[in-house]
């Protein structure tokens, strides 16, 4: 059965959640599902914009199918060709003949690598940035968001309505649960965390794009913004720009410790834990801790994106880092953290590396000064090392 929600008179939300899907991407665990968002403009014209995930493709179907009511469809924008968002491209061209897909030069190549189905040219009508689409009341216009999440992503602003379609921008992991407007949930309490850990992990490495995009939206009027992944926003998203704009310049939304730690035998983590003693006696009131060895690092990115000065621990293992704590490293690396504070200490109970090793690896972020002393621990904390802590704890809060 379609199950759709009505967005303004024109516009129709034609998405589907997948609560089923254990790991987005492969890659990030999402206990609370993910939508794909699908829109649907019925104006003289009819227009999707993106298609969803081939895991609900038949509600996305049924959805569209109830949405044109008996009409043909004119139009497909397409504003990411990831496959999250282009799987049903093809069942669309096949299934409504006279469709115009409406997209740049970058993705029309990507449609011809993901994809075996012919088309003729003409079945094209290629867009760049500030060209218009008039489909009736509308006036449709795009802007160019490469590496907003791909290199092809663009986003569709409807210049009637003042609506952005975001492609991944401003989106969040967790399924939509029939409230599709940020405004019908406690987004800050129950989803802000989820958003973090999505855009930090998605798009986190490429902050200077998305502060590009954010100057160009910054000078459009924008009364709704509809996003690939998520709610749509209609209201006080004043807030959650200011959000994007702290990420995207990798600046720390507060104080606050993170400490991330890896631990064989608990030695390690009877190490932090006296650490994090120490600093919630100097006041510091915001302090989390994550295992690495069972944390996935994408929830610990996200907060390490949150909070100003972060804390890693781990033992040395065959010669090397631990190996998780490794893994977070590179992930952090890769995701482009950068303007924190760095605490480290390692463990080893002969030839201890990891402390030398980590540093080594985290030079690599910009803007991340190590806070000394580091501390490395032989094999477990000892009274006479308490002191070391205490001067570690003390520098920890003046570097906040
Ligand atoms: Fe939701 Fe970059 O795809």
């Amino acid at each position: 059965m379609y199950n759709v929600r009505h967005i303004n008179s024109d516009l129709l939300w034609i998405g589907a959640s997948d609560h089923r899907l254990a790991l987005f991407e492969n890659v990030y665990p999402i206990p609370k599902g993910i939508s794909y968002n699908s829109y649907l403009l019925l104006d003289d014209k009819t227009v999707l914009l993106d298609t969803v995930d081939s895991s609900v493709r038949q509600q996305f179907f049924e959805n569209l199918q109830y949405g044109l009511n008996g009409r043909t469809l004119d139009y497909m924008i397409i504003n990411h060709m990831e496959p999250d968002h282009c799987a049903e491209i093809e069942s669309i061209v096949k299934k409504y003949p006279e469709v115009k897909i409406v997209c740049n030069m970058q993705t029309k190549k990507m449609i011809g690598q993901f994809f075996d189905f012919n088309i003729t040219d003409d079945r094209f009508a290629i867009v760049k940035e500030n060209d218009v689409l008039e489909t009736g009341k509308h006036k449709l216009t795009f802007i160019s968001a490469p590496m907003v999440h791909w290199p092809e992503v663009m986003m569709t602003y409807d210049t009637t309505d003042k609506i952005l379609f975001s492609a991944d921008a401003f989106g969040t992991f967790g399924a939509l649960n029939g409230n599709i407007f940020a405004d019908e949930v406690d987004f800050a309490t129950e989803y802000l965390d989820e958003a973090r850990r999505y855009y930090t992990n998605i798009v986190g490495k490429y902050g200077p794009q998305v502060q590009a995009v954010l100057k160009k939206a910054s000078a459009l009027e924008i009364n709704m913004i509809c996003p690939l992944h998520g709610f749509v926003w209609r209201h006080n998203f004043g807030t959650y720009l200011e959000k994007y704009n702290l990420w995207s310049s990798y600046t720390p939304e507060e104080k606050g410790v993170v400490i991330a730690y890896g631990s064989i035998y608990g030695n390690t983590y009877n190490t932090v834990s006296v650490l994090a003693t120490k600093l919630a006696e100097r006041g510091i009131k915001k302090i989390q801790m994550f295992d690495v060895s069972v944390t996935h690092p994408s929830y610990i990115i996200g907060k390490m994106f949150q909070y100003s000065t972060l804390v890693f621990a781990a033992p040395t293992y065959n010669a090397g880092i631990f190996v998780n704590m490794e893994n977070l490293l590179h992930d952090i690396v890769a995701h482009n953290l950068q303007n924190r504070n760095i605490a480290v200490i390692d463990n080893g109970t002969w030839a201890a590396t990891a402390g030398k090793q980590m540093k080594e690896e985290l030079a690599k972020l910009k803007n991340c000064p190590i806070i000394e002393p580091s501390i490395s621990v032989k094999s477990a904390l000892k009274a006479e090392q308490l002191a070391e802590l205490d001067t570690l704890a003390d520098a920890v809060k003046s570097a906040l």
